[in-house]
């Protein structure tokens, strides 16, 4: 009665070429079939010494579980369902499996449901656990870094005991991602063929992605809430229902497995998936918390001269907000710098021929506020502990429903009262003290009934302002995941905007998100070292914007920068609609080099990057991917057209010296 996996791999031609489920065998008493049979959704149960996806205590204390195959019901063609049940108690799980409707990827989650009368306590409730072709051993890629460094390539090889990536911070995290790739180590893929083995988790809290070796040589992996400080009490007829996780196999290499999750966010996830966006302007790094109707305009002017679309007013504008130790939580325009409120700026900047947009902090307060000395309680805390700040602030509890209300009322009202376009959602802190005096179930429900709430407000927000662009930020790239990405069209990848350094930010983001998603700015950070073509070229790679003080860039430098952006707005369908390509990795390599090629592979862009490189360098080939080998090309640049086929076999050289670059326009003539 056991559901075990029999396959994950490539896409058979007919139902019984899928292998039988192979017959776990105990070979000692050390190992019962229980440890080696391949489940599905295995629970914690006696004899099994490997990761459970379920953990909980019965009312009676007992605390295993057995569950067993009740029922599959196939609700359309690219969904099942299927129920398990334990053998004694009153306790069923109810497997979600659907195929994207994109294609190509799988995605699972699971609904927990207490059909007696007698609460069960969980202590684990992950979404999935998948298990690896064996025997056989996997490299690991993953990504993480820290705040300002965010994205970095991992890659190691595994070898027997268990690797845990996490988040406890109530955020997804700057530190690691939910995301994995494995490919075999004795036939390792690159980015254009090889097998994968992918997935990821929809949520933007505490996660846990467990990659368990019992024996050398069989590999599982499971994602889900973290279960560092969880628990979830299940009353009697209650149930719960975790996030989706996301899973995916392809033979094209690690650059097919990220052309599949970009397909899944454009298609099936972000709210806009066909609307162009917008070439920004953020007036963070040019004035920071210095923001008033002049100084704001003087920017919106220079920035409306060289064709920015959206101008985005950052931290600074709400009430009591002179520096970062006061007003959040206080959503109106302070009155001081905004006498007559926000709309004589908005009017100006709709004068200039562009839209508004807005940054907010809605999770937090600063003790220094309105909101918080009016309601002292709204913030997670313990009675018998300081409240510990970061930033100066702390974080309201948007598990409960006060909270909720006040921020759903406090935003909608702005964006009622304004004309705004775009919402840029910030939060600059960790958890700190997760107390919560009178939760619902157990306290440590908090950790998922505040990214509930967070979902609830922003969802709502959606729900009645469906033409708002939001991002999602987190002291840049804190909060990007697959669950934000259902709410956020945008999401900013770091708070380094040094372009070098962006090069490798970006490449890592780009194994899960697409280019359509990925904010880029222009700003000050390093002008005096890269020039501003360069600085441009990396922030094409994604949704231009800029962010530096146009106040003191030189009208040369304006006129340049209206160069690129006009170039920007003709190529951004390629960029943001068209295939990824990673053709030369920048963390790898001083000369790097990627591509984006239009659906119909009648155009595509191509940038190359080269930091330093000891002369004489010998300079790389690149070779474009994406083409039609039937087509003919042009290649901005070189004076041949040549076959799709030709360009791709025979690659192109592009010399550049240190710290240049170039963008290629490719056409398809034939
Ligand atoms: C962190 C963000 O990443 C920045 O872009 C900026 O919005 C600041 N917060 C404002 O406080």
């Amino acid at each position: 009665g056991r559901l075990v996996q029999s396959y994950w791999g490539p896409r058979l031609l007919r139902p019984e070429d899928y292998p039988s489920p192979a017959v776990a065998l105990a070979h000692a008493s050390f190992s019962a079939p229980n440890n080696a049979a391949r489940e599905v959704y295995p629970g914690a149960t006696s004899l099994n010494y490997t990761e459970p996806c379920l953990q909980l205590t019965f009312a009676d204390g007992v605390r295993d579980t057995e569950l067993r195959f009740v029922s599959a019901t196939r609700l359309n063609d690219a969904e099942l369902r299927v129920e398990l049940r334990d053998r004694v108690y009153p306790l069923v799980i109810t497997l979600h499996m659907r195929v994207v409707p994109s294609g190509d990827l799988l995605e699972r989650w699971v609904t927990i449901t207490n059909q007696g009368a007698e609460p069960i306590m969980l202590s684990r409730a992950w979404s999935a656990q998948w298990h690896l072709p064996d025997p056989a051993s996997y490299w690991l890629t993953h990504l993480g870094g820290r705040w300002f460094d965010e994205m970095h390539l991992y890659r190691e090889i595994l070898s027997t005991g268990t690797k845990i990536l996490e988040s406890r911070r109530l955020t997804t995290s700057h530190t690691h991602q939910p995301f994995f790739a494995f490919d075999p180590v004795d036939a390792p893929a690159d980015e254009d063929q090889g097998n994968v083995w992918f997935g990821a988790l929809a949520w933007s809290g505490n996660w846990k992605l467990c990659v368990d070796i019992p024996v050398a040589g069989t590999t599982r992996v499971s994602l889900g809430w973290n279960d560092w400080d969880f628990a979830w009490l299940l009353a009697g007829g209650a149930a719960v229902t975790t996030p989706r996780a996301i899973f995916g196999h392809t033979t094209g290499g690690f650059g097919a497995a990220s052309r599949l999750l970009h397909q899944h966010v454009r298609a099936d996830l972000v709210p806009h998936p066909t609307t162009e966006r917008l070439v920004l302007y953020n007036s963070w790094e040019a004035t920071f918390f210095a923001v008033d109707v002049a100084s704001q305009l003087a920017l919106a002017a220079k920035a409306a001269q060289i064709g920015v679309e959206l101008f985005v007013l950052d931290d600074g504008w709400f009430h009591g907000r002179r520096n970062d130790s006061a007003g959040l939580g206080d959503w109106w325009a302070d009155p001081e710098k905004f006498p007559e409120g926000l709309n004589p700026l908005i009017l100006g900047v709709k004068a200039l021929g562009m839209q508004f947009g807005l940054w907010v902090e809605p999770e937090m307060v600063n003790p220094d506020s309105d909101l918080y000395r009016a309601h002292p309680d709204w913030v997670y805390h313990y009675p018998t502990r300081p409240r510990s700040t970061a930033r100066d602030q702390l974080i309201l509890n948007l598990g409960r429903a006060d909270v909720q209300e006040y921020l759903i009322a406090q935003l909608d009202r702005l964006l009622s009262e304004h004309d705004i376009a775009f919402i840029k959602w910030d939060m600059n802190r960790n958890a700190g003290e997760m107390g919560w005096d009178d939760a619902p179930g157990d306290p440590r429900e908090v950790w998922v009934r505040h990214v509930w709430g967070l979902y609830r407000v922003w969802g709502t927000l959606r729900d009645r302002h469906p033409q708002v662009i939001w991002q999602s930020c987190s002291g840049g790239g804190g909060r990007a995941d697959f669950g934000m990405l259902s709410l956020a069209d945008q999401i900013w990848v770091s708070d380094n905007t040094i372009a070098t350094a962006r090069l490798a930010i970006q490449e890592g983001y780009s194994y899960q998100f697409p280019a359509l998603t990925m904010e880029s700015w222009v700003t000050d950070m390093h002008r005096e070292a890269l020039s501003l073509a360069f600085r441009f070229h990396v922030s094409m790679c994604g949704v231009l914007g800029v962010g530096g003080n146009l106040l003191h860039w030189r009208p040369e430098e304006l006129a340049e920068a209206a160069r690129w952006i006009a170039l920007y707005k003709e190529i951004r369908p390629i960029i943001q609609f068209g295939s990824h390509y990673r053709l030369r990795s920048p963390s790898q390599h001083p000369y790097s080099a990627l591509q984006y090629v239009s659906a119909d592979q009648q155009s595509g862009v191509l940038f190359a990057f080269r930091t330093h490189l000891a002369e004489p360098a010998i300079l790389p080939r690149i070779f474009p991917r994406g083409l039609d080998p039937q087509g003919r090309y042009q290649v901005e640049g070189f004076a041949a057209t040549r076959s799709g086929a030709a360009w791709m076999r025979d690659g192109l050289e592009i010399p550049l010296g240190d710290f240049t670059s170039t963008v290629r326009r490719i056409t398809r003539v034939e």
